[in-house]
Parts: C-alpha cells; sequence; structure tokens
C-alpha cells in the first residue's frame, strides 16, 4: 500500500436547508464531509485542526485499527478531544478491509454535520467478486436540525426529557421535493440505459434506521460493512446508523420516459416521537441524444416502503445476509467459545431529583437507557490512557456484569426494573479470547431496535430470535458457517442477537448504541483486550501529538 495524506479542518460553515441558514461545524466548509478514498492495505495519515469552539474528536467508523487504537476516535475513550487551535494526526493502516465505512465526528451530536464517505478499493489488480460497475455512487443518509443539535441535546439531558426530533431527513445532504422549501435541494443521480451503477449507502443519521427504496428497480446487496455478502436481490434495504452497504443498480435496458424516486423513511418500533417524514432523491436517465422518444412530460415513479414498525421485514431482510465463506473470502467464525456474555440493552427510567420538574415519560422520572442495568458515565480523561499508563484508579473498574443480576421476562408485560446504577465499568478479556455475546432487547419503556456498534472488530452475527433469549435451545440453531460479518448489528426489537468475535486487537474498544439519543442516555459501555505476549500482539505507544484532557 501506499500512504495518503488528507488535512481535515474543522470550520464552521453557513449552510441552507428547508429555507433556514445556519452555521454548522464542518470539516473543509463541506456538507456531507470530503470523501476519504483509499486501497486495502494503504496508510491514512489524517491531519485534524480544530478551528471551533467546540471540542472535537473523529472517528473512522468500521476501521479495524489493528494496534492503532490511538487513531480510533470516540472521545473520552481511545483519546482526550482536540481542542480549539490544536491538531492531531489519525495514523492507521487499512488492513483486510475493501468497501464502504465512513467517519463521523464522536463527540456529543457533532455527528449530525460531521461526517462523510470513506471508499476502500481493492488491492490493484483485484477484482470485485460481482460484476465491474460502470460508475459508484456514495449515498448517505443524514438528519437535518433548523435548530443546533448540540443544544437539542444538552436540553434534552437536563430536563431528562425526550429530545426534539430532526427536521428532515437527507441524501448527500439534500431534504428533497418532500419537504417544504426544499425541491431545490434534491440529490440527483443521472443514469444511463443498461449499465450497472455500484451505490454506497451510509446511513450517518442520528437517530433513526431506515428503510431504502428505488420505484421500479431491484437492488442487489453485495456487501455490508465493507465485507462481500452472498448477493441478493431485494426492492427494500434495512439499513441503521452505523451501517453501510454496496448494491448493484442496473438500469433499464431502454429509455424509460420516466424518472423514478428513491426515497427512505424510518424503521421505528419504539414509543418516543420520531420524525416519520420521507426524503426523496430521484433517478434521472440521460435521454439518448438522437432519439425518436417523445418530449413529453415524463412519468414519475414512487416506491412503497415497508410499514413504519415492520418487525418481520427486518427479520426476514437481516436473515438473509451470508458472508461469502469462499476460499477467498473465509468466514473465520470463532467455533470454541473462551468468554461468553449475556447483555441485556434498553431504555429506562430514573427518579428526578425531588425540587425538579422532568420531562420524562412522566414528570417526576428522567430517560435513562443501560447494558445489564449499568448506564455508562464517560470518564473525564480517556480510557485508553489510563489503562495504557496503568492508573486506572478513579476512572473505571472491571467490574461490568457479565450477565444481568436480577434476570426477568425481558419481552413480557413492561417489567418494573429500577435497578439501573450509574457507572465506568468495563469488561476486560485476554488477548485471543474468543467470545459470545447475546444482546437481549428490554421491553422497560416498550420493544426497541438498537443498533449496536463495537469499535475495533467485525463480529459475526450467528442467531437472532424474538422473544426471550433461550440458552437450552436457541445455540442449536446458530449459524457457525456463513453468518454475516460486520460492525453494527440491529438487536431486534422485542427479541435477541448473538454475535461472535476473536478479542485479536489490544486496546480499549467502546461498544454503544448508534441511536445517538440512546447512546446520550447510557446505551454504550467498553471492552479492554490486553496484549499478548508477542511483540505484534501489543498495542504501539502513543503518538507523540496525542490530545491531553
Ligand atoms: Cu459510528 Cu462509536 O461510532
Amino acid at each position: 500500500g501506499i500512504t495518503r495524506h488528507y488535512n481535515f479542518d474543522i470550520k464552521l460553515q453557513n449552510v441552507t436547508r428547508l429555507c433556514t441558514t445556519k452555521s454548522i461545524v464542518s470539516v473543509n466548509g463541506k456538507f456531507p464531509g470530503p470523501r476519504i478514498v483509499a486501497r486495502e492495505g494503504d496508510r491514512l495519515l489524517i491531519r485534524v485542526t480544530n478551528h471551533v469552539q467546540n471540542n472535537i474528536s473523529l472517528h473512522w467508523h468500521g476501521i479495524r485499527q489493528l494496534r492503532s487504537g490511538w487513531a480510533d476516535g470516540p472521545a473520552y475513550i481511545s483519546q482526550c478531544p482536540i481542542q480549539t487551535g490544536q491538531s492531531y494526526v489519525y495514523n492507521f493502516t487499512i488492513v483486510g478491509q475493501r468497501g464502504t465505512l465512513w467517519w463521523h465526528a464522536h463527540l456529543t451530536w457533532l455527528r449530525s454535520t460531521v461526517y462523510g464517505p470513506i471508499i476502500i478499493l481493492p488491492n490493484q489488480g483485484t477484482p470485485y467478486p460481482f460484476t465491474k460497475p460502470y460508475k459508484e455512487v456514495p449515498i448517505i443518509f443524514g438528519e437535518w436540525f433548523n435548530a443546533d443539535p448540540e443544544a437539542i441535546i444538552q436540553q434534552a439531558l437536563q430536563t431528562g426529557g425526550g429530545p426534539n426530533v430532526s427536521d428532515a431527513y437527507t441524501i448527500n445532504g439534500l431534504p428533497g421535493p418532500l419537504y417544504n422549501c426544499s425541491a431545490k435541494d434534491t440529490f440527483k443521480l443521472k443514469v444511463t440505459p443498461g449499465k450497472t451503477y455500484l451505490l454506497r449507502l451510509i446511513n450517518a443519521a442520528l437517530n433513526d434506521e431506515l428503510f431504502f427504496s428505488i420505484a421500479n428497480h431491484t437492488l442487489t446487496i453485495v456487501d455490508v460493512d465493507a465485507v462481500y455478502v452472498k448477493p441478493f436481490e431485494t426492492e427494500t434495504l434495512l439499513i441503521t446508523p452505523g451501517q453501510t452497504s454496496n448494491v448493484l443498480l442496473k438500469t433499464k435496458s431502454h429509455y424509460p420516459n420516466a424518472n423514478f424516486f428513491m426515497t427512505a423513511r424510518p424503521y421505528a418500533t419504539g414509543q418516543g416521537t420520531f420524525d416519520n417524514s420521507t426524503v426523496a432523491g430521484i433517478l434521472e436517465y440521460e435521454k439518448p441524444s438522437h432519439s425518436s422518444v417523445s418530449t413529453g412530460k415524463l412519468l414519475l415513479f414512487k416506491p412503497i416502503l415497508p410499514a413504519l414498525n415492520d418487525t418481520s421485514f427486518a427479520a426476514n431482510f437481516t436473515n438473509k445476509l451470508r458472508s461469502l465463506a469462499s476460499a477467498q473470502f473465509p468466514a473465520n467464525v470463532p467455533q470454541k467459545i473462551d468468554k461468553q456474555f449475556f447483555f441485556t440493552v434498553g431504555l429506562g427510567t430514573i427518579p428526578c431529583q425531588s425540587n425538579q420538574t422532568c420531562q420524562g415519560p412522566t414528570n417526576t422520572t428522567k430517560f435513562q437507557a443501560s447494558i445489564n442495568n449499568v448506564s455508562f458515565v464517560m470518564p473525564t480523561t480517556a480510557l485508553l490512557q489510563t489503562h495504557y499508563s496503568g492508573q486506572s484508579n478513579g476512572v473505571y473498574t472491571t467490574d461490568f456484569p457479565i450477565s444481568p443480576k436480577n434476570p426477568f421476562n425481558y419481552t413480557g408485560t413492561p417489567p418494573n426494573n429500577t435497578n439501573v446504577s450509574n457507572g465506568t465499568k468495563v469488561v476486560v478479556l485476554p488477548f485471543n479470547a474468543s467470545v459470545e455475546l447475546i444482546m437481549q432487547d428490554t421491553s422497560i419503556l416498550g420493544a426497541e431496535s438498537h443498533p449496536l456498534h463495537l469499535h475495533g472488530f467485525n463480529f459475526y452475527v450467528v442467531g437472532q430470535g424474538f422473544g426471550n433469549y433461550d440458552k437450552n435451545k436457541d445455540p442449536a440453531k446458530f449459524n457457525l458457517i456463513d453468518p454475516v460479518e460486520r460492525n453494527t448489528v440491529g438487536v431486534p426489537s422485542g427479541g435477541w442477537v448473538a454475535i461472535r468475535f476473536l478479542a485479536d486487537n489490544p486496546g480499549v474498544w467502546f461498544m454503544h448504541c448508534h441511536l445517538e439519543v440512546h447512546t446520550s442516555w447510557g446505551l454504550k459501555m467498553a471492552w479492554i483486550v490486553l496484549d499478548g505476549n508477542l511483540p505484534n500482539q501489543k498495542l504501539q505507544p502513543p503518538p507523540s501529538d496525542l490530545p491531553k484532557c
């Protein structure tokens, strides 16, 4: 591989959407941010300089960061934030990954405007294991807020209530014609008949899983989270925040005399408020120059998306995702397990202070989210530095529960669960441990799908189901042959998911719900993976420009 240099200047930029102009935090004044294009095996040196008043850090979502955890980016986990006027060079090598990933800010809600694609091409001379596309097009879904998202989440945390929802979904930063005052801000994909396009889909929305479809066209999924899958055709995709997917779009063989909407809107099973509006972009066929096609008004076709809470669509769709599991791209699923964990994930409430009025589900409660009843508290210094220097005292404890202390019927009538406590607790894993983790949704405030993202690893999704996980019956149904490999998985609404991974990457690795509001409420934790004995099994020493808190 080669070394590629990027300069990312964090600065303010005026952007107008929905007839509202506001100053947003951006990279290089771009919204969405600049693309990173690299090949498998390349080294990236990305110099990030902070010219705004906010602290910031950037995360390279899905990049494995083998032994380079200092470049991972989550603030207060792998690094202290980059302060105003300071720079930090993210230095990492892309090992064994090709496909689409993305980068985003990883502190408070700054990622609402600070995000962009990472395109990883295969090694020079290595073809895709599918039809060579005529063109490749990144398509990033996001959310636009007329107000300042930083103020929205601060307010929500103070009052204990739910935050205001976004004003629009976007495709490549554009809300499209179904919103007021937005027709001119529409993403258009111009295509030629009879070609194959590779769409690189990224869900960068803050708080919503999305369905996506293009009217009258079938999509072939060839990759998720920068890992090839067995190709399959679908009219509609489900993509959660944090997930990426490459899909092939074959255009019609003849000029169709029509345009086609591509639309996205939420898959939402929780009880909270959310924006159920629709973003639309347009697939526009180039008219052949010497054609007899009529010049009259073009037809416009619109896709039909599944119902907002269509959990069976979600389960069927995710069940179809399978690793290639070929000689060239094997599925190295851990077969023997060293460490087993059972995590409950879900929302709950805590009592409001007696002299306060709160805006949680009632005016005496605040929203809270937790894993195994631990609502994670961010430290004020970076866990990775603390771990590396051996000074964990007073910063974190290593007693994160491996299973819930008081098991209950997780998916029955909402159980009264009042055992949540705050803490900065981690799990410590020996180097190369093979890990199985069951994540169980709890329905304390209603069943809800939670896209859980693990930093530093890909994992295999070996099983999923509805109801309570049954440790006596469900493991027999696990797929240990060709399960999909990814970095973000939806814990099914009212159900569970089982993942396996090999802890071959020493460092401190964040795991959290990629619905930003749930992360803010505490649905997050961290794993520490210890060094191995060999020199190439150890975390590299910290770079000299690592920010200080
Ligand atoms: Cu895409 Cu911890 O995040």
